[in-house]
């Protein structure tokens, strides 16, 4: 079997939403202290609380890229609410399976984006519960 599947393929040769939004109301970074890669996503969010664009820019391995560019498609258009619903795992599941060694580059991609929800409640002065912005766990990698 191949290391990694095609939709990891396509997403890391072809990434959705690469770049970076100027008037974005909420931006998360995130670095992953081990391998030093690196993580930033933008969102622009209407009065509705509808993400209505998203971007990201990652400095990192292909599994990185490939699971921020799943990440951004797959809040693009939800309430921001429900971006902060989105784990590591079905980002893995949504590219048909990562590397037992690499589950960790998708966890940067959950905590990208949840920092970028948090960075929008803290503008919008939103009220919410600290709990939700834990440090992400992730069982695989042992780095967290
Ligand atoms: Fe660093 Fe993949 S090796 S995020």
């Amino acid at each position: 079997m191949a290391l990694y599947s095609e939709k990891v393929m396509d997403h890391f040769t072809n990434p959705r939403n690469v770049g970076k939004i100027e008037d974005a109301n909420g931006i998360g970074e995130v670095g992953n202290a081990r391998c030093g890669d690196i993580m930033k996503i933008y969102l622009k969010v209407n009065d509705d609380g509808i993400i209505e664009d998203v971007k990201f820019n990652t400095f990192g391995c292909a599994s990185a890229i490939a699971s921020s560019s799943m990440a951004t498609e797959m809040i693009k258009g939800r309430h921001i609410d429900e971006a902060l619903e989105l784990t590591n795992k079905a980002v893995v599941e949504a590219l048909d399976g990562l590397p037992p060694v690499k589950i960790h580059c998708s966890v940067l991609a959950e905590e990208a984006v949840k920092s970028a929800v948090k960075d929008y409640y803290d503008r919008k002065g939103i009220e919410y519960d600290t709990e939700l912005f834990k440090e992400v766990s992730c069982s695989s990698c042992g780095e967290h």
